[in-house]
């Protein structure tokens, strides 16, 4: 997870190595999900959503995907 000013994204690599940006706050809404290894999941640790690294959800209370995030370069 990276922070850009008050933002948190989150910055998952897919299986090809790509790397895409999502807004690590939770679209259920509000808190920072965190990183499970194990899984490697998203999970909101308020009320349980999970995401997937691509950001879809795998687990309600949440029903919309992690936003994509732009990293526009700091100055
Ligand atoms: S705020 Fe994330 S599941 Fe409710």
């Amino acid at each position: 997870m990276i922070r850009r000013g008050a933002r948190h994204h989150t910055v998952p690599r897919d299986n090809d190595g790509t790397l895409s940006a999502l807004s690590a706050r939770c679209t259920h809404p509000g808190c920072l999900v965190r990183f499970n290894d194990t899984e490697s999941t998203w999970e909101c640790p308020c009320h349980g959503s999970r995401f997937d690294t691509s950001g879809s959800v795998r687990q309600s209370p949440a029903t919309q995907p992690l936003k994509p995030a732009h990293l526009a370069p700091t100055e």
